[in-house]
């Protein structure tokens, strides 16, 4: 079945979205994590939406790794990751009440690093405004993921260790606030907190998140160079990615394999595996071109089929058919070693089954195509494929799905290590082993 599949297992290990984010990086992250000794986020912040389903119950995490589920694995934050505070103190008491653990369980493996941007509330607020009344509507999630970037930057973010220091982090914050005092007064209209108000705030969750806060870096640096087993969990997804994505519908971090070295460690410390992860179709949040959207019948059953609702947002996902010139590039920008391939439960039993081999641009076929072209106007050429009836049952596959992951495998290059068969913690197979 495709390429060669003759792997060693590794001690460190990426898990990167292959398309527009969702892919179902949080599942397959939760299941590896309990081979595991650390995973780590790297970029992105509570934009992310990450869900893992456990005995039908369902825990959607934000900024907390999914690795938290597992007592024997250390879940660590790295430098890369902007930091809302309110929300993490949120998200780890949601957390607790769905797993009916203490917060005391979670501070003994859960490591923040200090050097985290914040999100402040003039972040979020100047994401929220730019996106009712700024000339170019991203969709974003509203999170002030962007605005907290463009501070750190421009270096006038604020940090969490400044958190810990109260006349540190006013000085901070009234610097940080001098050049959005005419957006929010003169642009926009709209009143914004003090700063006081926003130091008290802040230093507050400063003396709560002191416990988990340390020296990220150092961490993850040794536990690599001592053979620890590793796994970095990006988050959002390739084309999603500052650089390498569709620009300027994209996220404000990098979210390739690039996101690791500048997020999380140093790159003389490569990570050897590096697992993509895509859908079996593609799905997109927010605006932005999309070649193989389905704005028809077929795209409403498998947004419905497939529960496709941002779990940050709760927006309907945009859907369409699988996008095989963008996945080889995807590939190739994040040397992606293998791919998980999820929700081929949601494909399997339609009568009709089709993937996009080529985008037709400017004249010329395209078979891998870059966001340096206009994604907009790339029309994408379909080939029929033999629909499937698969289920997770089943004890082997069928004619039909071997061929559509052969399609898939031969066309990118590298082969298909894992396949999802429905939101379940183990409705995974695994074609061969990871870690
Ligand atoms: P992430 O952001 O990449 O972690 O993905 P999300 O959690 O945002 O979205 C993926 C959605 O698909 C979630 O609702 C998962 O529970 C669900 N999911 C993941 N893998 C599968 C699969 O193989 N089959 C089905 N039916 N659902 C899946
Ligand atoms: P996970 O980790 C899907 C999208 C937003 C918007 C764009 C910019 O769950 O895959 P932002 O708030 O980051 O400035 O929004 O990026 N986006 C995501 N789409 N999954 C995500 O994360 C996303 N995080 C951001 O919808 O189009
Ligand atoms: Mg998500």
């Amino acid at each position: 079945m495709g390429p060669s599949q003759h792997p060693t297992p590794h001690s460190s290990m990426a898990i990167i979205g292959a398309q527009w984010g969702d892919e179902g990086k949080g599942k397959i992250v939760d299941y590896l994590a309990a081979k595991c000794d650390y995973v780590v986020r790297f970029q992105g912040g509570n934009n992310a939406g990450h869900t893992i389903v456990i005995e039908g119950k369902k825990i959607v995490l934000h900024l907390i790794p999914s690795g938290i589920l597992h007592p024997r694995c250390v879940s660590v934050i790295g430098h890369g990751v902007v930091f809302d505070p309110q929300a993490f103190v949120e998200e780890l008491n949601d957390t607790e009440s769905a797993i009916g653990q203490s917060l005391g369980r979670f501070q003994d493996r859960l490591r923040i690093s200090s050097n985290c941007p914040v999100i402040t509330s003039y972040n979020k607020l100047l994401d929220t405004l730019r996106e009712s009344q700024g000339p170019i509507k991203i969709g974003t999630t509203g999170k002030g993921i962007g605005p907290a970037y463009e501070d750190k930057i421009s270096r006038k973010g604020i940090k969490l260790k400044d958190l810990l220091d109260r006349d540190i982090l006013k000085e901070k914050l009234k610097q940080n606030l001098v050049e959005k005092i005419p957006l929010f007064e003169h642009l926009y209209g709209v009143s914004y907190p003090a700063v006081s108000d926003e130091v008290e705030r802040l230093y507050g969750l400063g003396k709560i998140l002191r416990p988990f806060l340390s020296d990220a870096f150092s961490l993850i640096d040794e536990a690599l160079k001592n053979g620890k087993r590793v796994l970095f969990e990006g988050a959002q997804g390739i084309l999603l990615d500052i650089d390498y994505g569709s620009y300027p519908f994209v996220t404000s971090s990098n979210t390739s394999i690039g996101g690791i070295y500048t997020g999380a460690i140093s790159p003389g410390r490569p990570v050897e595996e590096v697992l993509g992860i895509a859908k079996a179709y593609t799905t997109r949040v927010g605006e932005g071109p999309f070649p193989t959207e389905l704005t028809c019948a077929m795209g409403d059953l498998i947004q419905q089929k497939g529960h496709e609702f941002g779990a940050t947002t709760g927006r309907r996902r945009r859907c369409g058919w699988l996008d095989l010139p963008l996945l080889k590039y995807t590939v190739k920008a994040s040397n992606l070693t293998s791919l998980a391939l999820t929700k081929l439960d949601v494909l399997s039993g339609m009568d009709t089954l089709k993937i996009c081999h080529g985008h037709e641009y400017r004249g010329k076929t395209l078979t891998c195509s870059t966001p340096e072209i206009d994604l907009n106007k790339a029309k994408p050429l379909y080939k029929d494929c033999r629909p499937f009836r698969d289920t997770f049952e089943g004890d082997t596959l069928s004619d039909e799905l071997k061929s559509y992951i052969a399609t898939i495998e031969d066309f990118v290059g590298i082969p298909v290590g894992i396949i999802g068969f429905g939101p379940g913690r183990d409705q995974i197979r695994f074609m061969r082993d990871y870690l």
